[in-house]
């Protein structure tokens, strides 16, 4: 029997493994997606095999991670809630999607994660396995009794990682849970789990990683120029980029200028609210440079038809039906809206803000022409067309208030 296991190298994961090593007497394959979360990876075969894995892949997918999963969501305007970019719920399908090719790849016929009962991860590796492969089993080791009874607490877990010589790290004694991608930085649970602690003060700053307190960002403005082809970022300043490499100078840009923290109460999928802190520097300057661009480029329906679907298509990402056919069906209509999308446009970054400078589009729609208040030399629009409709729309308000008024 074979288990491949989506494991991180902390606290909770690596007793998995062991457990599930014991429990299922079965070999387990340990498996690590690198999508940008850095440090964290450091001496991980290592640990995965002193922990017993039988074999330990460690697979770079952050090209995979930029190119078919971040940018199609940043065509969308995903925003869950009004705030959240979605870091983590977007980086959920690709494991999935890979833990999945290992399982064949192996013969095995489970695959087991460390997400806990209660949240929404759970949710999108099963959701993201089940659309891939139904034949998969998924055991969900702290949806089950026996070893939530083992580990009741961090103290049981630390006991038995010592007992078996698994290392315990730095990361076990903090007082808050952390995911960390390419896209972003979500803190959770702990002491944050009070949504009137302030982590924001300068006492706090140590928790973020990503980005200096807006407090602490430079004085001195930056300017930025992103061109989009077709909704997608494909150079900064001038220089032609990766999806990858433009999410990298993004952080490295937008983390130094304070850029994309956020501190929400979210509702998760499973019905109970949740206190999440975001960092999401790169992501939060791309999606606004995005929104720029389209203002210009982007037909007025077209972008009222879109806009009536973020909350749709954002709650599909958040819910874990990437994979799912309302999804991809989404994707077709959001990849079209896109089309000309092209352009340039220029920020400057701010003390946590990203501040409009100009856009410029070779296919602009903006006709500065037809807008003027001077005289418009097109002819395109003749303000006395206005009387009538007007008239026209206002009849059924002035059919309404008619009646109102002899009530
Ligand atoms: N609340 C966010 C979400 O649902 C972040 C979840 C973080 N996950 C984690 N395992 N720490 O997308
Ligand atoms: C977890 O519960 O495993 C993390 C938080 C979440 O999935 O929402």
């Amino acid at each position: 029997e074979k288990i491949v296991l989506a494991y991180s190298g902390g606290l909770d994961t690596s007793i998995i493994l062991k457990w599930l090593k014991e429990t299922y007497d079965a070999e387990i394959i340990a498996f690590t997606a690198d999508i940008g979360q850095k440090e964290e990876l450091d001496g991980l075969e290592e640990k995965a095999l002193a922990t017993g894995a039988s074999k330990v892949y460690i697979d770079d997918l952050r090209d995979e991670f930029a190119n078919d999963f971040i940018y199609p969501m940043f065509q969308s305007g995903a925003l869950y809630e009004g705030q959240y970019l979605l870091g983590t719920s977007i980086a959920r399908p690709l494991i999935a999607k890979r833990m999945v090719d290992i399982a064949r790849a192996e013969g095995a016929t489970m695959i087991a994660h460390g997400a806990t009962g209660k949240g929404n991860d759970q949710v999108r590796f099963e959701l993201g396995v089940a659309a891939l492969a139904p034949e998969i089993n998924v055991i969900a080791p702290w949806r089950l009794e026996e070893f939530r009874n083992e580990f009741p607490g961090r103290a049981e877990m630390i006991a038995y990682a010592e007992k078996h010589g698994i290392p315990v790290t730095a990361s076990a004694a903090k007082s808050y849970s952390m995911d960390r991608n390419l896209l972003h930085i979500s803190y959770e649970s702990g002491v944050l789990e009070d949504p009137w602690f302030d982590a924001s003060t300068p006492e706090n700053k140590d928790m973020f990683l990503l980005s200096a307190s807006p407090e602490d960002a430079p004085d001195e403005a930056e300017y930025l120029e992103l061109e989009f082809v077709q909704g997608d970022c494909v150079a900064l300043n001038g220089n032609k980029l990766t999806p990858l490499q433009v999410m990298e100078q993004l952080n490295e840009l937008g983390g130094k200028h304070g850029i994309g923290r956020v501190d929400m109460v979210e509702n998760r999928f499973v019905g109970m609210k949740s206190r999440g802190i975001y960092e999401t520097p790169g992501g939060t300057i791309l999606f606004t440079a995005h929104r720029k661009m389209e203002s210009i480029t982007m037909d007025r329906e077209v972008m009222n038809l879109r806009d009536s679907l973020i909350t749709r298509y954002s709650t599909l990402v958040y819910n874990g039906f990437w994979f799912a056919p309302e999804r991809l069906t989404l994707q077709a209509l959001v990849k079209e809206s896109q089309n000309n999308v092209t352009g340039t446009v220029r920020v400057k970054l701010y003390k946590g803000n990203v501040i409009s400078a100009g856009v410029k589009s070779p296919v602009s729609l903006y006709n500065p022409e037809i807008a003027t208040m001077e005289a418009d030399p097109t002819q395109a629009y003749d303000q006395g067309d206005a009387t009538g409709f007007i008239h026209l729309n206002a009849l059924r308000l002035k059919v309404a208030a008619g009646v109102q008024q002899n009530k």
